[in-house]
C-alpha cells in the first residue's frame, strides 16, 4: 500500500516538484475529455489531483472508475497551477498533484447525499448517516474545536493546580433537578443506579478528601425535554476548589475563558466580566441569562396604569401582577407585524400584547380606554419617539410577563437586526434567590441545588422567611446563553441539615438520598465552591453555531433517540429476565 507523505492541505508552493503520496476521499470528480480532476478530501481539507490521459492511459482508465467517497491513495509530483487555473478560494488553490500511481483503498456506494451538499438535505437523513455528515468540513471544524477547547481547559486548569479525577457513572440520584436516567442492577433485584446529572456530590467529597482543586470533562445525563441547547447527554467542564470565596472562583474562570478565547479565536476578551444581580437582570431583561449585546430593556409601567381605565392592566395589577413594556425603537412596525408579535407572545402564555405604534399618527390597541395624560406618561416613560412601537404585557403572574417580554425582546432584536454576531458579551449573574416555588411540586425547591450556601447575612432567615434568602451562586452567561453555573457550597452538617429541612426533606429522606455527603461533612470539610460549564454550549458559541447538536459527534434528536444506531431499543427477553424486569405491553 502507498504510504501517505502529507495531509492534503499541508503542502504549499514550496513543495512544488516533490513526490508526494496523499490519501483520502474522492470529494468531486470532473472529467474533461483527456483530463480528470479529482478533489481529494482528508481531515485537513481538500487538494486537486490531476490525471492526464495522454501520459498514462492505464492509470487514466483507473481514474475513470473513481466515484464520490471512494477512498484512494495517490502518488505523484506536486505542481504549481498556472494562470486562471489558480483557485483563490481554496487553501491549496495554487497547487495540484499530477498523479503517477493510484490505489483504490475502498469503494463507496452512491452516498445518500453529496457531502458538500448535505446542508440541503433533511436533518433526519443526515442524522441517520451521521458518519457521512461528519465528513462535512463545518462539522469537522466543530469537532476539532471541541478538542482544542478541551485541551486548553486541561492546560489552564492543570497549570492552576487542578487535578483531573474521574467520578462514577453508575451512581445514586444527584440533585440537579431533572429526571434521572436509571440503570437496573442485575445483582440487586429491584434496585437501580442513576446516571449522574452532574458529578456534584463527588466533587464535594473530593474536596473533603483534601484534593484541593478538581476538574473533569464530565459526561452528564438528564432526562429532560430537548432544546437547541439541551441534549440528554452532554459534557461539562466541571471543577471544584477548596478554601475559596465567590470572587476566587469567578476570577479563575475569567482567566480560563480568556485563555480559551485567545487560543481559539485569537480574541482578547475583557475581564473582569460585568456582574449583575439576579434581581437587576430580571428587572432589566426579564430573565436570568440576558443577551446584553443590544438594548430594548424592559420597563415597569405598573405605577402609571394601576388606576387607568383599561381592565386588562388594572385587573392584572389588582391580582398581584405587573404591567411591563419594551420600546421597539425605530421599528416602524406595520399592523401586520405587530399582530404577529401578539401571536408570538401568546406562545409564552401571555394573554395578549397591547401596543402603541408611533407613526405619522399615534395608533394603539388600548389607549382609547385611557385619559390622555396616562397615555402621555406611558410614552414619556418609554421614551417613545416617531417610528417606535411600545409593546405591553400584563398578567397577574409576574413570571409570565417576564418570560413573554424577555422572549419578545430577543425576537425584536432579531427582527430589527440589533444583534451583533461578532460580539461576545460575558456576564456574571449573581445573588440568585436560594429558593423558587415549584408549581409542580407545590413547595419551595432549591434554585441551584440544595448544597449551595446562602449569603451569610441571609442565613438567619432560612426558617422564618426563606423567600428572602439569597445564594452564593453565580451563572456565567454568554450572549444570552447560560454557559455555566456554580456556587459556594455549604460545608457544615448543621447548615446542610437546616437547608434540607427548609426544603422539606424529612430527616430519613435526606439521609437516604444524600447520607454519604451529610456523614462526610462531619469529618472536617474545607470551605469550597466550584462551577460547571456546558462544554457543548461553549463550543457552539465559539464556532458560531446555533445548536449544540453540531458540536456533538453522535447527538440525539428531539425525542431523545439516536437515528443512526436506533437507540433506545427493545432488549432480549433473557436480559430482562436476568434483571427481573417485566415490561408492560
Ligand atoms: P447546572 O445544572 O447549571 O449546574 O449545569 C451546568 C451547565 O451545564 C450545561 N447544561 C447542559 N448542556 C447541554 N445539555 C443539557 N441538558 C444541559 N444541562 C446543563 C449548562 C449549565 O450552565 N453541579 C452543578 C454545577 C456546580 O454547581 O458546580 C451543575 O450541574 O451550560
Ligand atoms: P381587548 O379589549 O381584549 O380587545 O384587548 C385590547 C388589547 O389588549 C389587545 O391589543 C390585546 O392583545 C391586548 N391584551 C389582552 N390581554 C393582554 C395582556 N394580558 N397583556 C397585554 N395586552 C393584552
Amino acid at each position: 500500500m502507498l504510504k501517505r507523505t502529507a495531509k492534503c492541505t499541508e503542502l504549499t508552493l514550496d513543495d512544488v516538484g516533490s513526490s508526494q503520496v496523499l490519501c483520502g476521499w474522492v470529494n468531486r470528480r470532473r472529467n474533461l475529455g483527456n483530463l480528470i480532476f479529482i478533489t481529494l478530501r482528508d481531515i485537513s481539507g481538500i487538494i486537486q489531483l490531476v490525471f492526464d490521459g495522454g501520459k498514462d492511459p492505464e492509470l487514466f482508465a483507473m481514474a475513470e472508475q473513481l466515484r464520490s467517497e471512494y477512498v484512494i491513495a495517490a502518488r505523484g509530483t506536486l505542481a504549481a497551477r498556472t494562470g486562471d487555473m489558480v483557485n483563490p478560494n481554496m487553501k491549496t488553490g495554487a497547487i495540484e498533484l499530477k498523479v503517477e500511481e493510484l490505489e483504490i483503498l475502498s469503494r463507496s456506494q452512491t452516498p445518500p447525499f453529496e457531502i458538500e451538499e448535505s446542508a440541503k438535505v433533511s436533518d433526519a437523513l443526515r442524522l441517520k448517516y451521521r458518519y457521512l455528515d461528519l465528513r462535512r468540513p463545518e462539522l469537522q471544524q466543530n469537532i476539532i474545536m471541541k478538542h482544542k477547547v478541551s485541551q486548553l481547559v486541561y492546560e489552564y486548569l492543570s497549570a492552576n493546580g487542578f487535578l483531573n479525577i474521574e467520578t462514577p457513572m453508575l451512581t445514586k440520584s444527584t440533585p440537579e433537578g431533572a429526571r434521572d436516567y436509571l440503570v437496573p442492577s442485575r445483582i440487586h433485584k429491584g434496585k437501580f443506579y442513576a446516571l449522574p446529572q452532574s458529578p456534584q456530590l463527588f466533587k464535594q467529597l473530593l474536596m473533603i478528601s483534601g484534593y484541593d482543586r478538581y476538574f473533569q470533562l464530565a459526561r452528564c445525563f438528564r432526562d429532560e425535554d430537548l432544546r437547541a441547547d439541551r441534549q440528554p447527554e452532554f459534557t461539562q467542564i466541571d471543577m471544584e476548589m477548596s478554601f475559596v470565596d465567590m470572587e476566587d472562583v469567578m476570577t479563575l474562570n475569567e482567566g480560563l475563558l480568556k485563555h480559551i478565547f485567545k487560543n481559539t479565536l485569537g480574541l482578547d476578551i475583557e475581564t473582569p466580566f460585568v456582574r449583575m444581580k439576579y434581581s437587576e437582570a430580571m428587572e432589566r431583561y426579564g430573565c436570568d441569562k440576558p443577551d446584553t449585546r443590544f438594548g430594548l430593556e424592559l420597563c415597569n409601567v405598573s405605577d402609571i396604569v394601576k388606576d387607568c381605565g383599561f381592565k386588562v392592566f388594572t385587573d392584572a395589577i389588582a391580582n398581584g401582577g405587573t404591567v411591563r413594556a419594551i420600546n421597539a425603537k425605530g421599528a416602524s412596525f406595520s399592523r401586520k407585524e405587530i399582530d404577529s408579535l401578539g401571536e408570538f407572545v401568546k406562545t409564552y402564555n401571555a394573554k395578549g400584547l397591547a401596543w402603541i405604534n408611533i407613526g405619522d399618527e399615534v395608533k394603539s390597541s388600548f389607549t382609547k380606554f385611557l385619559a390622555p395624560e396616562v397615555t402621555e406618561a406611558l410614552i414619556e416613560r418609554l421614551d417613545g419617539q416617531k417610528g417606535d412601537a411600545l409593546l405591553f404585557v400584563a398578567d397577574a403572574k409576574p413570571a409570565i410577563v417576564f418570560t413573554a417580554l424577555s422572549a419578545l425582546r430577543i425576537e425584536c432584536g432579531k427582527r430589527l437586526n440589533l444583534i451583533d454576531s461578532k460580539k461576545f458579551n460575558f456576564l456574571w449573574v449573581t445573588e440568585f434567590p436560594m429558593f423558587e416555588y415549584s408549581e409542580e411540586e407545590g413547595r419551595l425547591v432549591a434554585m441551584h441545588h440544595p448544597f449551595t450556601a446562602p449569603l451569610d447575612e441571609d442565613l438567619q432567615y432560612l426558617e422564618s422567611e426563606p423567600e428572602r434568602v439569597h445564594a452564593k451562586a453565580y451563572d456565567i452567561v454568554l450572549n444570552g446563553t447560560e454557559i455555566g453555573g456554580g456556587s459556594i457550597r455549604i460545608h457544615t452538617t448543621e447548615v446542610q441539615e437546616r437547608m434540607l429541612e427548609a426544603l422539606k426533606f424529612t430527616k430519613e429522606d435526606a439521609w437516604d438520598r444524600f447520607g454519604f455527603l451529610l456523614e462526610a461533612l462531619k469529618y472536617g470539610a474545607p470551605p469550597h465552591g466550584g462551577l460547571a460549564y456546558g462544554l457543548d454550549r461553549l463550543v457552539m458559541h465559539i464556532t458560531g453555531g446555533d445548536n449544540i447538536r453540531d458540536c456533538i459527534a453522535f447527538p440525539k434528536v428531539q425525542n431523545a433517540s439516536d437515528l443512526m444506531s436506533g437507540a433506545p431499543d427493545f432488549v432480549e427477553e433473557k436480559q430482562l429476565r436476568d434483571l427481573k424486569i417485566k415490561t408492560e405491553e
